[in-house]
């Protein structure tokens, strides 16, 4: 596929000072007022004032010129009333189910090396470390988030949002959710984008990778010192990607997560997940999800503007 990671996502913010302030204390840097970077990934997120929350523009990556091209040709053929704007660096287009602003560019990889190394893990009958606290304790600098590793949102057709994605744009389905949406990747994260039928494209959460659970612990820990009130779900373990989550939120109601150990898939063909049924597809393990988890209290509210608009 063309595509290899998630770029840059607008998101719109009722309080834009605040949400500032809390994403730098989330983790991310600031290098311009708004536009907050990750570690490995640069500018990921950028936030606006708007009137009511949500997503604004979808990022995607290609590798060069050629791959805009294959963007750009999958995009028309998929839909020829859908306005495909070439520029040299970038395509643009509205995503023809739920009309999101979506834009490809070209976009340097994620580097390979970056991550913290491997933490020496004791267990019984297997000591890999002796004479010294495990290297989580000892950490005290910040925490950094790596990468934007995936979004959900919703979406008023979600059988037709999944087939644009898969052959427009060359996503890989990695697991359905018959009825309610579906995971789906453009790199080798097990989900990039997850899809869920509603009634609008309304950002459920952003989620930022983290090196290990110990990251996930630590950061989450000191945004509840600062703000216990921003405490959403966690810590678990999600059955449907395994990703250790926390899940917090955001000054404008906005839905962030600290994601880490996401399996990675390499080739649909190889993956063997379990049976989804039941409550394992949303956790493994951990407390249930809160009611806002799954309906957030603002939607009926953050619904009526996106329809309205
Ligand atoms: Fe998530």
């Amino acid at each position: 596929m063309p595509l290899h990671r998630l770029t840059t996502m607008i998101v719109g913010v009722t309080d834009l000072d605040a949400t500032r302030d809390w994403y730098r204390e989330f983790g991310l840097d600031e290098p311009q007022p708004g536009r907050m970077a990750t570690r490995d990934g640069g500018i990921q997120l950028e936030l606006e004032q708007a009137p009511y929350r949500g997503l604004q523009s979808f990022g995607l990556g290609v590798d060069d010129t050629d791959d805009l091209d294959r963007i750009t040709a999958g995009v028309t053929a998929f839909d020829t009333g859908v306005t495909v704007t070439r520029h040299a660096d970038r395509v643009e287009f509205d995503d023809p189910i739920d009309h999101v602003p979506y834009v490809v560019s070209i976009a340097r990889r994620y580097p390979a090396d970056t991550a913290t190394p491997a933490a020496r893990r004791n267990r019984p009958a297997e000591v890999n470390r002796t004479d010294r606290p495990a290297e989580g304790v000892l950490r005290d600098e910040r925490v950094r988030p790596s990468n934007l590793t995936h979004l959900v949102r919703g979406t008023v057709d979600h059988e037709a949002s999944i087939r644009f994605h898969q052959q427009a744009l060359g996503f890989e389905l990695s697991d359905p959710l018959p009825g309610l949406g579906g995971f789906l990747r453009c790199s080798d994260w097990h989900h990039n984008l997850m899809l869920q039928q509603g009634p609008a494209p309304f950002l459920h959460h952003i989620a930022f990778e983290v090196d290990d659970v110990d990251e996930v612990g630590r950061g989450a820990t000191h945004m509840l010192e600062r703000d216990p009130a921003c405490h959403l779900w966690g810590l678990g373990r999600h059955a449907i990607g395994s990703n250790f989550f926390w899940y917090l939120r955001d000054p404008s109601g906005n839905y962030a997560e600290y994601a880490a150990d996401i399996d990675r898939v390499t080739e649909q063909a190889a993956y063997r997940p379990k049976d989804w049924s039941g409550h394992e597809g949303l956790y493994a393990w951990g407390d249930p999800p809160p009611t806002e988890f799954v309906i957030p209290p603002d939607i009926e509210d953050v619904v009526a503007a996106m329809l309205a608009h």
